[in-house]
């Protein structure tokens, strides 16, 4: 278990005004309001709107979060932002942020890609960047799922949702990550390939693309793989604390469906009431899932002083991966 007083300090999180119900949704694809809230426990979801993108959601939030830490901007040494729903292949939208912050030329600030786990992976690189050093960095998920979204597919389309969530992580021992881990395994079930044109270059042979630039996802195949990694996730990082799982007093676990949160509560025996659910509101908004849904539980005073927290999310990649937090 770490013994450095790295800790996250203030949290913040932004979604889209715009919600869309599954009443919108039956407008839309052959399904149902029934049929959704009983497979995924989603009720409505937020689409962000035309001026709205990865970089402009995540400067929201990531206000949010130095003021609610009391840090000015030109406190943080690094901005990373996990997405997976880039407008632009580069820049970086974490350099579109820290412009936002007026941080010019002041932070080393990057992306990256790791599916619906990537506020894990990039809480895991900002606490080994920031620790030693006593630094601040700021770490944000936000996803614009919607704009990669098949809305003919009513196999994925009820599922995902827009947002953003940030955390500001430095020296201090509130929030204070006791272990983490990340972990990843090749999964073509769930991918999304980028928009390619073959006719552009003279060294391919000429084909029609067929490249399918929106969500594919083969939803039973990756319901197993979810459930699968965090009950791993779980015995992973309870076996590299020591703690015994009644010592666990709230779980955060991406939020992609209900069925998987309650899978992962029945796992480490805990009540679904330390059990936090916001799935029923933004459906699964990917990297952005498990920051705002720890904005939420604190803001809602469902994580006391002392209470050891885990974050655990699961992803494309496949990539899964906890953390351990002591509040
Ligand atoms: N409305 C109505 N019927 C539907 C819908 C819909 N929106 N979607 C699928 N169906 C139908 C199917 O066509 C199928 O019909 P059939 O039996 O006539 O063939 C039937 O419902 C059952 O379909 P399944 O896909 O087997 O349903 P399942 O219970 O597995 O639920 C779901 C589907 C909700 C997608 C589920 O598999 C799931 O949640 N998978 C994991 C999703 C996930 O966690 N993804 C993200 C993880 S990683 C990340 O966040 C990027």
């Amino acid at each position: 278990m770490s013994t450095k007083h790295i800790g996250i300090l203030g949290t913040g999180a932004y979604v889209p005004e715009q919600v869309l119900t599954n009443a919108d949704l039956e407008k839309i694809v052959a399904t149902s309001d029934a049929w959704i809230v009983e497979r995924t426990g989603i009720k409505e979801r937020r689409i962000a709107g035309p001026d709205e993108d990865i970089a402009t959601m995540g400067a929201a939030a990531s206000r949010q979060a130095l003021a609610q830490a009391g840090l000015e901007p030109e406190q943080l040494s690094y901005i990373i932002l996990a997405s997976n729903s880039s407008n632009y292949l580069y820049p970086a939208a974490a350099i579109r942020v820290q412009d936002a912050l007026g941080l010019n030329g002041k932070v080393a600030a990057f992306d990256l890609q790791a599916g619906c786990c990537g506020f894990n992976y990039a809480l895991y690189v900002a606490e080994r960047l920031a620790a030693p050093a006593g630094k601040y960095a700021l770490v944000i998920g936000s996803d614009t799922n919607s704009r990669f979204t098949d809305w003919t597919d009513r196999g994925t389309c009820v599922l995902f949702g827009d947002g953003a969530g940030a955390v500001v992580l430095g020296p201090g021992s509130q929030g204070r990550i006791l272990d983490s881990f990340i972990a990843s395994s090749l999964n073509m079930k769930l991918y999304c390939e980028t928009e390619f044109n073959p006719e552009v270059s003279p060294f391919l042979p000429k084909q029609e693309t067929t490249a399918r630039h929106f969500i594919y996802m083969d939803g039973p195949e990756i319901f197993k793989f979810a459930v699968t990694a965090t009950k791993e996730a779980i015995r992973r990082i309870l076996e590299m604390t020591g703690l015994q799982r009644e010592e666990l007093d709230f779980l955060i676990i991406h939020q992609a469906n209900w069925r998987i949160l309650d899978a992962g509560a029945r796992f480490a025996k805990v009540p679904m009431e330390k059990v936090f659910v916001n799935v029923d509101r933004y459906g699964n908004t990917s990297a952005a899932s498990v920051p705002i849904a720890l904005h939420e539980a604190l803001g809602e005073g469902r994580i006391k002083q002392g209470d050891k927290v885990l974050l655990i999310s699961f992803g494309a990649g496949a990539t899964w991966g906890a953390a351990l937090l002591e509040w």
